[in-house]
């Protein structure tokens, strides 16, 4: 048996001829960068998310650059965000200049405490990024309570189509920026982005700083510094397809969870999806004290796992001389230690998922 942790390929396959048709459709209109596609993406993708309006960009990780950016966080200023998360969302604040201020998590979300956001915010603190991991939302009401003087960024990389208190995740901050990396829920063939929110000037100053600082009716006039971070026609099309897909496939990523959920012994610490939250299992993540030994014992079944994320960003080789602020951030160094990510994605069958269980159930034996 061999089941690897993810299938890029057959989540393609999947859409196969609607993918080729959109590709091709671009192909052939002769437009390849911030043209048509991009536009009516961006008008369906503001639409999906209960969203003013949307900026593509080129990634995640500059759809972060970007809002931050367009709020004015700059050097001097500090912004508090997690620890446990992609590297991205701390990367994004040190290239705005501000000084990162890392927290912890809750245990059982993953997500960010707000007891812990609460000791951490000062005078000084001009931006909040809570990261709705692996799926689940972040606790948004309480955290947009203790971060009320400052910006919220949601950082919504890993939860396309989340829901916190019956609305979508994004709607919550003044920003709130996405990721179309190609494992993500909404996942692109190549590298994609986005901004969202409800504040038009906020995403006026994005649209502005992702092409230089042009409008559309002064090309070649740079009215801020900006860079270049444009969502091009192909992508753009692509995640055209895909969107019309996205809630089917979340719901395909919901039945495998609680197929997992279910038959996974409790020995495991599994998901929790709490009350008012629509969880969209970017990632099936367990907990377990000997996660290394479970890990290579489901290797040698032939089942793929992975581990989101081995080394918190504090305790990153690069972040070592004083790039980053933190106290200390005990939940987050254990969950580093001892979270597990199983397969789960919309092409993994009911069988497949099955199989996992059997391995995970042999390897804890
Ligand atoms: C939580 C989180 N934030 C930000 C990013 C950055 O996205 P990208 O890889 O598109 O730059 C990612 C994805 O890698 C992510 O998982």
């Amino acid at each position: 048996m061999n089941i690897p942790f993810n299938e890029l390929r057959s989540g393609y396959l999947a859409y196969q001829t609607e993918i080729d048709e959109a590709v091709h459709r671009v192909l052939e209109s002769g437009w390849y960068i911030l043209g048509r596609e991009t536009m009516t993406f961006e008008e369906e993708f503001a639409a999906y998310c209960g969203a003013a309006g949307c900026v593509g960009v080129n990634s995640g990780t500059d759809a972060l650059y970007l809002a931050l950016r367009a709020c004015g966080v700059g050097p001097g200023d500090e912004v508090i965000t997690v620890s446990h998360t992609a590297v991205a969302t701390v990367a994004a604040i040190r290239m705005s200049g501000a000084t990162p201020v890392l927290v912890d998590i809750d245990p059982d979300t993953y997500t960010m405490s707000p007891n812990a956001l609460a000791d951490a915010m000062s005078p000084a603190t001009r931006a909040v990024i809570p990261v709705h991991l692996y799926g689940h939302a972040a606790d948004m009401a309480a955290i947009c309570e203790i971060a009320a003087t400052c910006f919220v960024i949601e950082d919504c990389a890993q939860a396309h189509g989340a829901r916190y208190q019956g609305r979508p995740v994004g709607g919550f901050g003044n920003l709130a920026c996405y990721s179309f990396y190609p494992t993500k829920n909404l996942g692109a063939l190549g590298d994609g982005g986005a901004v969202t929110g409800n504040d038009a000037a906020l995403l006026g100053k994005v649209r502005l700083l992702r092409e230089y600082g042009w409008t559309p009716q002064e090309r070649y006039v740079s009215h801020v510094e900006g860079v270049n971070s444009r969502l091009d026609e192909v992508q753009a099309a692509i995640l055209r397809v895909r969107l019309r897909h996205l809630d089917a496939d979340n719901e395909a990523r919901r039945q495998l969870a609680s197929l997992y959920s279910a038959l996974l012994p409790d020995l495991l610490k599994k998901p929790v999806e709490r009350e008012h939250c629509h969880h969209v299992y970017h990632l099936y993540v367990v907990q377990y004290p000997e996660r290394d030994r479970l890990r290579a014992r489901l290797a040698a079944q032939g089942i793929g796992a992975g581990i989101h994320y081995p080394t918190p960003v504090h305790l990153q080789p690069a972040y070592q001389a004083g790039q980053v602020r933190t106290t200390a951030l005990p939940v987050t160094e254990q969950a580093a230690r001892e979270v597990l990510s199983l397969p789960l994605h919309p092409t993994l069958g009911e069988a497949q998922a099955r199989t996992v269980v059997q391995a995970v159930v042999a390897a804890l034996q």
